[in-house]
């Protein structure tokens, strides 16, 4: 596996590939790879002649005090894990090198599509991930882009921006990657000590139950909620950030559930914020 540190040799051999006649996929990361990120990389590798994973802990998605400075990395042993799935390139390009002195340009979707869940909680969050992920793309030159579903709300964003901005390319969705026990796959489950592992079940639970009470007939969105806060509410380190039903296509709200629909949570657990979401579609 190549390992590329700056933006010109990376574009350099990304458009050597393409000169080739190969298709690209690329994987975007922040690092710390487990086996949601690697199952990105092999739908990639199954769908693609090369394969690129970009790591990049991206600043400017981050908060005021949120976590960037704690956010974990591995780089050593994340090269091995994308060597060892048959990743063929990985871009890992230091802050400096994606945003230089005097860096000026970011890309935004506005609308309710940014303006609910994360987007209300983490003001700019999504600025910051349309800014990096348009750079990448440039950069990249790829003809699939892989995201997961985990991030239900980066993934239908970006789908929009992908569109809007006639970027030529196909954003492919990757289904959650879950632990045995039902916890999806984060690297920020490494904050949580093991008494608060337990209870960060509560979200995967809660999501759980709530699909089970729609498929029982249940329609009133505001119930479904409440169902879901009562069972995140059990679990005494957990503080409910969201937990909310919207239309699973452009997030419009949703009073009585109909066609696909999107549960989304967003929960403190302790002071690690988890996110999950689940699509339950009714007839
Ligand atoms: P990161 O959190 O590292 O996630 C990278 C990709 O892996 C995202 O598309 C995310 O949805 C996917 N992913 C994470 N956990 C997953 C799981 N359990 N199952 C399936 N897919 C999972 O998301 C980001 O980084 C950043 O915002 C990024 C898009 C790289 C821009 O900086």
């Amino acid at each position: 596996m190549q390992i590329f540190k700056t933006i010109a040799e990376m574009q350099t051999w990304c458009r050597e590939q393409k000169r080739q006649g190969q298709t690209i996929g690329l994987v975007p990361t922040m690092g710390y790879l487990h086996a949601g990120h690697l199952a990105l990389a092999r739908a990639a590798r199954s769908q693609c002649d090369t394969v690129v994973v970009s790591i990049f802990v991206n600043p400017i998605q981050f908060g005021v005090g949120e976590d960037f400075e704690d956010y974990p990395r591995d780089l050593e042993k994340d090269s091995q894990l994308l060597a060892d799935a048959g990743v063929d390139a990985l871009f890992a390009p230091s802050i400096r090198e994606m945003y230089p002195p005097g860096y000026n340009s970011y890309v935004e979707v506005t609308g309710e599509i940014t303006g609910k869940l994360c987007g209300r909680s983490r003001p700019g969050h999504f600025r910051g991930v349309t800014t990096v992920v348009s750079k990448l793309f440039n950069i990249c030159l790829p003809d699939l882009a892989f995201f997961g579903q985990k991030d239900a709300q980066q993934v239908m964003i970006i789908e929009k921006m992908a569109k809007e901005l006639n970027f030529p390319l196909q954003i492919v969705r990757v289904p959650i990657v879950r632990e045995a026990d039902g916890l999806a796959m984060s690297s920020r489950n490494v904050y949580l000590n093991p008494e608060q592992r337990k209870q960060a079940l509560v979200l995967s639970q809660s999501l759980q139950q709530a699909q089970e009470l729609i498929r029982a007939g249940e329609r009133d969105a505001g119930k479904v909620k409440q169902l879901m806060c009562t069972t995140i509410n059990s679990s005494p380190e957990a503080n409910i950030d969201y937990a909310e039903i919207y239309d699973a296509d452009d997030l419009a709200d949703v009073d009585e559930i109909q066609g696909r629909v999107l549960l989304a949570l967003a929960v403190r657990i302790g002071t690690t914020r988890l996110i999950d979401n689940l699509i339950v579609e009714v007839q």
